[in-house]
């Protein structure tokens, strides 16, 4: 295996909440991948795509000094290496392609359960350990708090036992960490998912091509996540009140059925959930033989 310069390197979170939805998504774009014995490279075998697999934080560097092309990250890494950089007076270097639709988390500021907290102006004066100072900073001069910022690289909920902070600013995913560790979620500073984010460097023509497939197929894997393909008959008359009735879809196929008189086909894509609500509402505007596929793969 020989890391090629003309090879597009995608950077992937290397153990955490993100690692295994991350290269299932990049499966599903058509990637077969070989990890290698240190697990921290995976060679592309059908594509020129490698991936590095590292810490998340260390993911938004990567793509800044062009070592990757692509990353995919959490929104929560992203603004924060965005306002610590704003804060020293300078600005990233990469942009945030789209949204992933996984990895939802958010940042919030969280209490010792019996700790006084009536809003914001409860911070005046005290000590909160977070991993996530330039955003926690942001945060508290858009209130006009003044409080003392502790940093912890990792374990921040202990904070408040080892009498290191009254607060603590960290992620919050399904809450188990908090519940554990005694402490109560009080105010939301940041959501977050997994976004992808693409260097502003230029590529070569040929690594360009390849980042624009890999992305649109990205793209397409999200669409049809909710898509489904829809198909039934109803009168001609009837198209105005079924189109409108069937849920993000743009243009339906209208095909005439033989020997049906005035009643045609209607095919469509539609890019949300189709509910029996939905099938119901289509039936009562005249619709018949109703059939509701899921979509595999999709090419704007
Ligand atoms: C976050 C956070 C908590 C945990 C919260 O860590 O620091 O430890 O997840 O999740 P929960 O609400 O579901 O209990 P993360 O997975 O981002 O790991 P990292 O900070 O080591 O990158
Ligand atoms: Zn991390």
């Amino acid at each position: 295996m020989e890391i090629s310069e003309q090879r597009i390197k995608i950077a992937v979170q290397k153990t955490g909440r993100l690692t295994d939805h991350s290269l299932d998504l990049l499966e599903r774009c058509g990637l077969k991948f070989i990890q290698s014995k240190d697990q921290l490279f995976c060679y592309g075998e059908n594509m020129p795509v490698d991936l590095l697999l590292v810490r998340d934080d260390d993911i938004p560097g990567l793509v800044s000094e062009d070592v990757c092309d692509l990353g995919i990250v959490g929104q929560n890494i992203v603004e924060e290496k965005r306002f610590a950089l704003e804060q020293a007076g300078s600005t990233a270097c990469y942009d945030q392609v789209f949204e992933l639709d996984f990895g939802h988390c958010r940042l919030s500021l969280a209490a010792p359960e019996n700790a006084e907290f009536s809003g914001v102006d409860s911070l005046q004066g005290k000590r909160i350990a977070t991993s996530y100072v330039a955003t926690l900073q942001d945060y508290l001069s858009r209130n006009s708090i003044e409080a003392e910022t502790v940093y912890f690289s990792g374990a921040v909920e202990i904070a408040p036992r080892l009498g290191k902070a009254d607060f603590i600013c960290d992620l919050v995913s399904s809450g188990a960490t908090l519940t554990a560790n005694h402490l109560t979620e009080v105010e939301t500073i940041l959501e977050s998912e997994a976004v992808i984010i693409q260097t502003r460097e230029p590529l070569s023509d040929e690594k360009q091509e390849w980042v624009n497939r890999i992305l649109q197929r990205l793209d397409g894997v999200l669409q049809v996540r909710e898509s489904k393909y829809i198909m039934l008959h109803a009168p001609r008359s009837a198209l105005d009140e079924i189109s409108a009735l069937l849920p993000g879809s743009e243009y339906p196929t209208i095909i005439p059925l033989d020997g049906q008189g005035d009643r045609v086909a209607v095919h469509a894509v539609c890019k949300e959930s189709i509910f029996w609500e939905t099938l119901e509402n289509l039936k009562a505007a005249g619709a018949s033989s109703l059939l509701v596929l899921p979509v595999e793969k999709m090419l704007a």
